[in-house]
C-alpha cells in the first residue's frame, strides 16, 4: 500500500496533484481554516508524513501520537511553529521551503517601504474619506526621500540578501547586522556590516529579516527601538515575536520613530480594535509577504517534493535538521 500522508490544508497545484500521485493522502479540506488541534493529533495517528503549515503548531504531543510519522514538511520558510529538536530525536525529518518565496518578500519589502515613507496608505485614505479638501500644496503628505539615506537589514539571509539587492538601486548606503558576516555579498552588493546597536542608530529604514529562534525572540525590544532615529520606520515581515509589541506601541505614541510597516504580528489575526491599528503613520499587512501566485505555486511544489523524496529514501531539496540523518538514515518507505 502506498505511504499515508496527512495534509492539514488544500495546497495549490501541483502540490496536491504530486502527492496523490504516489501516496495515499487524508486532507484537511479547507483552504482557508486550519484543523483543530484535536483533529490533527487524532489524524497523524497512522500516518507516514505530513504536510502542514505555520498555522498548526506541530510539538512533542503531536509527534507522540505519530509514531509512524518520517516527515513533516511544512508549507512554509519558517519553521519556529515545529519543535525541531523534539523532531530530530525521534527520527523526523523536518523540510521547509526556502528559495521559491524570496524574490516575493523582497518585493513586498521594498513595497511596504515605499508604502510608509511615501504615505501611499494614508493618501489613499485621505481622499475616500472627502479629506481632500484643499488645492495642491507643498506640505500636504510629505515624507522622506530614500536617496543618500542609510538602510538596515537586520538579518541577512536569502531574503535579507534579495531586498538589498533591490534596494541598491534607490542610491541608499546599506548596513546589515547577522550572527555571521557575509564577506562573499557584503562586498558585491557593497553593504557594511554594523553591529546591532550601531544599525539602529545609524540607519533611516530597519528591516527585519531573521527567523524567529530563542536568540531573536523579541530582539527589537524597548532598549532597542529606543536607539533608533526618531525619524526612522521600522519594517517587519519576518515573525512577529522578533519585535516586542508592548514596546513598539509605546514607542510610536511617545515619538520613538517615524513609523512602521508590518506584515506579521505576535498575535495574528491581529483584532482590528489591537493599539498598532491606531497610528497613521503605521502599514498593517495580514502576513502576505510571499503571496505572489507564482511562490505560493512554487511552495507546494517544493513541500510535496520534500516530502516524497524523504517517503523515497531520498534526500530531500531542503531539509532543515541535517542531524536527523545520523538518528534515522534514509530509507525508502512502502510506495
Ligand atoms: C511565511 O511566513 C513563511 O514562513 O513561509
Ligand atoms: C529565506 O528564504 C531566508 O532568508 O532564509
Amino acid at each position: 500500500s502506498k505511504p499515508k500522508v496527512y495534509v492539514t490544508r488544500i495546497i495549490p497545484e501541483p502540490g496536491l496533484s504530486m502527492l496523490k500521485e504516489c501516496c495515499d493522502i487524508e486532507l484537511h479540506n479547507s483552504k482557508e481554516w486550519p484543523p483543530s488541534r484535536e483533529e490533527l493529533i487524532q489524524k497523524v495517528k497512522d500516518k507516514d508524513a505530513l504536510l502542514c503549515l505555520l498555522t498548526d503548531k506541530i510539538d512533542a504531543e503531536v509527534m507522540d501520537s505519530a509514531p509512524n510519522l518520517r516527515v513533516i514538511s511544512t508549507y512554509s520558510v519558517g519553521f519556529d511553529h515545529i519543535d525541531i529538536p523534539e523532531a530530530t530525536k525521534r527520527g523526523i525529518y523536518v523540510t521547509h521551503t526556502p528559495g521559491v518565496l524570496t524574490d516575493a518578500v523582497a518585493e513586498f519589502t521594498v513595497g511596504l517601504i515605499l508604502a510608509v515613507t511615501r504615505r501611499i496608505v494614508e493618501a489613499d485614505k485621505i481622499i475616500r474619506t472627502g479629506q481632500w479638501d484643499k488645492p495642491w500644496n507643498p506640505y500636504f503628505l510629505t515624507g522622506p526621500e530614500l536617496k543618500g539615506k542609510t538602510i538596515g537589514l537586520v538579518g541577512l539571509g536569502r531574503i535579507g540578501v534579495a531586498t538589498a539587492k533591490r534596494l541598491s538601486s534607490f542610491d541608499v548606503k546599506i548596513l546589515y547586522y547577522d550572527v555571521e558576516r557575509r564577506w562573499d555579498v557584503e562586498s558585491v552588493l557593497n553593504m557594511e556590516y554594523a553591529d546591532l546597536d550601531t544599525l539602529l542608530k545609524e540607519s533611516d529604514i530597519v528591516s527585519v529579516h531573521v527567523p524567529l529562534t530563542k536568540d531573536t525572540f523579541h530582539l527589537i525590544n524597548e532598549e532597542r527601538l529606543r536607539k533608533m532615529k526618531k525619524t526612522a520606520y521600522l519594517i517587519n515581515t519576518a515573525r512577529g515575536p522578533v519585535v516586542d509589541t508592548n514596546a513598539l506601541v509605546k514607542a510610536l505614541k511617545e515619538g520613538w520613530i517615524a513609523g512602521a510597516a508590518l506584515d506579521v504580528f505576535e498575535q495574528e489575526p491581529l483584532p482590528a480594535d489591537h493599539p498598532l491599528t491606531k497610528f497613521d503613520n503605521v502599514i498593517l499587512a495580514p502576513h502576505i509577504a510571499s503571496a505572489t501566485i507564482e511562490a505560493r505555486q512554487r511552495m507546494a511544489e517544493l513541500a510535496a517534493r520534500n516530502l516524497i523524496a524523504v517517503l523515497k529514501g531520498e534526500m530531500p531539496p531542503a531539509l532543515v535538521n541535517k542531524e536527523v540523518l545520523k538518528v534515522r538514515p534514509l530509507e525508502k518507505v512502502k510506495m
